[in-house]
């Protein structure tokens, strides 16, 4: 009779060594001789695979045949103490089921390293190796991990809706959503296509943020998060940028910008030691996976060791400096000076870009930096207005390696002031009055950021590519799966 099937994360540290149990999974490889095969058995349970021994003589010979790389496969075997170093047990084979085959001519992944580009193509296939089973792994710990830190301090996980009439960014990158007839759609008199006729009455699009809703459940709830699926139409074809990316969303009442900048080095804290003392053996190996790919580097250009990297971020505070204090440092530096940046810092109000808030954080401070106070006009029209009437209450988290993790700030809660902004900025307020209403009616300091759960991946893993921590990537001309 079959022995209930035990996953190889548990067999692998069990000690009941002779006892018969059963492993199902996938083949990674198998080598050997005629007289011994060894199959490296591995079922997602974890980065390691179980050995199995097979005694080749007492096997069917077109059975062996089948187990091939890919092939999924039942084994029911004694538990051995293993021979080989690295490994603490591994399993006779008293017999197999071949579950399902996987032609070696036509099975595209190959018992070799193939580079992350071409398994992008085979994102299908791709949670079968050993990095992206590893980044998956501790995709599912971050997430975790969130829920784990938000729970415990008494926050609500509020469900903010995807399809929505407003652009909560303002910046106009939005997905429409319609089921208009493309082809002939209604159209007003003076020719414009009338949404009066659209399955909701009105335009609407993927929303970009459910920072607006969320606020909302802050003025009642006083604490609530959101995690969940946003949608840009940037058309940002870079390495740190999605169409559509997951977002965690904290919006706190009574929370100053202090408060805000507290909680989110916290929050980031937290994550990094959930993976630290979760995922260590994930971990170990995408940092072995990275030193490999950075031997051909010189030492300058080399990153410093994941964990060490992880570690350093836990110990050390956060530096937080301003947003002209930032500019003074740029405006100052080597890069800039001899205009090495791509767009070269020249004065107060800029936008920073991705080089100078890596220069921040790599060079100048080496740890990561949370920037605040930036000028109104490069930034979303609810952020709290400062006195200086320059600039607002903003905060951006600079990561190493990343640049951007996190945006948030302080709302602003005057009502006056948010409608005179809205009115500057062209934010419809007669369509955003349920938003105003928070501001009519028991407004109070409040405040909220959101981190960019892909990024936040990129910094754990150490994976440089976005399209490399999510399962299925959305980007400019692409939506393959
Ligand atoms: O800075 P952003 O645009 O801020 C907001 O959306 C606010 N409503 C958040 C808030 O205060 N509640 O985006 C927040 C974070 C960025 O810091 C970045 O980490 C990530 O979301 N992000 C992206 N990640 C992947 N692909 C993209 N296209 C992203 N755009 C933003
Ligand atoms: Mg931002």
């Amino acid at each position: 009779m079959e022995q209930k099937r035990i996953k190889v994360k548990d067999l692998l540290v069990s000690k009941a060594y002779g006892s018969e149990v059963n492993v199902k999974g996938w083949v990674r490889t198998k080598r050997g001789n005629k007289q011994i095969n060894f199959v490296a058995l591995n079922d997602g349970s974890t980065i390691n695979n179980i050995q199995i021994v097979v005694d080749v003589p007492s096997f069917n010979e077109d059975l062996l045949k089948k187990i091939t790389t890919g092939a999924a496969i039942s084994v029911q075997g004694k538990l051995i103490e293993s021979a080989g170093s690295g490994q603490t047990v591994e399993l006779e084979a008293i017999s197999i089921d071949v579950l399902g085959v996987a032609d070696p001519e036509k099975y595209p992944l190959q018992p070799k390293k193939h580079s992350l580009e071409f398994l992008r193509e085979k994102a299908h296939l791709r949670f079968r190796t050993s990095t992206f089973s590893a980044v998956f792994r501790i995709r599912h710990a971050m997430a975790f991990a969130v829920h784990e830190f938000f729970n415990k301090k008494g926050f609500f996980y509020m469900h903010t809706p995807l399809i929505t009439g407003s652009d909560a960014e303002g910046a106009g990158e939005m997905f429409r959503v319609t089921t208009l007839d493309d082809k002939n759609p209604p159209l007003n008199e003076d020719g414009t296509i009338n949404y009066k006729e659209d399955f909701f009455g009105k335009e609407t699009n993927l929303t970009v943020s459910g920072q607006l809703e969320g606020e909302l459940g802050a003025m009642a709830l006083g604490e609530i998060y959101t995690f969940g699926p946003t949608f840009r139409a940037e058309n940002s074809n870079t390495t740190r940028h999605l169409a559509e990316f997951w977002m965690i969303e904290p919006e706190m009442a009574f929370y100053d910008l202090k408060d805000n900048m507290d909680l989110a080095e916290e929050f980031l804290k937290y994550m990094i030691k959930y993976a630290l003392d979760n995922c260590m053996s994930d971990l170990e190996f995408l940092s072995k996976r990275l030193q490999e790919e950075e031997k051909g580097k010189k030492a300058d250009d080399r990153s410093m060791e994941l964990v060490e990297k992880l570690r350093f971020v836990l110990a050390n505070d956060f530096v937080r400096l301003t947003y002209t204090e930032a500019i003074d440092i740029l405006r100052n530096c080597k890069p800039n000076k001899k205009k090495k940046f791509k767009y070269v810092i020249d004065g107060w109000g800029a936008d920073l870009q991705s080089e100078h808030e890596r220069y921040l954080v790599e060079k100048e401070f080496k740890k990561p930096v949370i920037l605040i106070d930036y000028p109104k006009e490069i930034k979303s029209f609810y952020m709290k207005q400062n006195d200086d009437g320059k600039t607002v209450g903003a905060m951006d988290i600079l990561f190493p390696g990343i640049g951007e993790i996190i945006g948030g700030s302080q709302r602003e809660e005057n009502y006056d002031k948010l409608v005179t902004r809205m009115n500057e900025m062209g934010v419809p307020t007669d369509e955003m009055d349920w938003y105003l209403d928070t501001r009519r009616f028991g407004s109070a300091t409040h405040s909220g950021f959101g981190l960019g759960f892909e990024r936040m991946m990129l910094f754990v893993t150490g994976m440089a590519n976005i399209r490399d921590v999510i399962p299925f990537p959305r980007s400019p001309k692409n939506a393959e799966f």
